[in-house]
């Protein structure tokens, strides 16, 4: 039997959900939400879901925890009201970067997450560049989908460029930048990153042979969020006389004031995709969804 596909999404996502829901000629579920003095979330979906196939599109950015619980809220509905399927886009999935234990004693807590979503009974679970792909060992069919190719082809039609270099701040992430500067027909430098286990503090250091004088760059991540890495890279590369340093990522947290911070570090644009909607979310990750839900539409609806 075909059932109804059903978009579930907050305003916040309606724009992405929009897309991918005209494309799969699907309907929108909005999701009534209000936020109690005591920051406890309720939801309301006031629509039949009883055997659609559900698709959950919600991000876990700050505050985490409450996202994390609107979305846990969101597939306890649907499975109480008898969805046929869910499957959640998480564009930015939280807590990946608790991915091991650093130190003793710590939590693995993404493990934690994936066992919540376990027991939810959650049938896929769709995220983009989460922040070690081999964390998403959860029962169930998970993907890691990358926006690079988008945030490189933004690059290769929107950005002036002049002969430019692709950094990546760590060997973590050597294979994005790879990836991105394969786009754009150009090199990539990695630097050495070390973080303090304790303190969080993180220090970067680069080969010093690399001539770089006058070169256009672009650092690539997965995610800034306090920006400390962005910093520490940028006066590395600074000091060996670049040009214009652009940052882009998939995931700008942007937490407090480090827009500022990055823009009075010299950065001269920060461009990011719209897993977090901002000022910065200047990629759309609408047709990565869309690409990857049409081509693969029987595992986004199987059990
Ligand atoms: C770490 O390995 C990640 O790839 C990012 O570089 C890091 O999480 C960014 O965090 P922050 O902006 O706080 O330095």
């Amino acid at each position: 039997m075909q059932h109804e596909i059903v978009i579930i999404a907050l305003d916040e996502h309606l724009p992405i959900a929009n897309k991918i829901a005209d494309r799969l000629s699907a309907k929108i579920l909005s999701v009534d939400l209000r936020i109690f003095n005591d920051g406890e979330s309720k939801i309301n979906i006031n629509n039949n879901i009883e055997d659609k196939y559900c698709i959950i599109l919600h991000s876990t950015h700050p505050p985490v925890d409450q996202h994390f619980m609107q979305l846990f809220m969101m597939i306890h509905k649907c499975n109480q009201d008898g969805a046929a399927n869910i499957c959640a886009i998480i564009p930015y999935f939280g807590y990946a970067r608790q991915d091991k234990s650093f130190i003793p004693g710590e939590l693995v807590t993404i493990d934690l997450i994936g066992k919540i979503l376990e027991y939810l009974k959650l049938n896929k679970l769709v995220t983009v560049d989460i922040h070690n792909p081999d964390s998403l060992k959860f029962k169930m069919n998970t993907i890691n989908l990358s926006a690079i190719p988008y945030l490189a082809n933004y690059a290769l039609h929107k950005l002036n460029l002049d002969y430019p270099i692709v950094v990546s701040p760590d060997k973590g992430g050597e294979h994005r930048a790879k990836e991105f500067a394969k786009i754009l027909g150009t090199e990539t430098i990695s630097l050495l990153k070390s973080r303090d286990k304790h303190t969080g503090n993180v220090s970067v250091s680069l080969q010093d042979s690399l001539i770089l004088s006058k070169k256009d760059i672009i650092i690539v991540d997965d995610m800034i969020s306090t920006g400390n890495t962005i910093i520490k890279t940028s006066e590395i590369l600074k000091s060996r006389d670049v040009n214009k340093i652009y940052v882009m990522c998939t995931h700008a947290l942007l937490l407090n004031d480090t827009a500022t911070k990055l823009q009075n570090a010299g950065i001269t644009e920060i461009i990011s995709t719209n897993s977090i909607p901002n000022n910065f979310s200047k990629v759309d990750l609408s047709e990565l969804f869309i690409n990857y839900i049409t081509k693969d539409i029987d595992s986004v609806i199987a059990k």
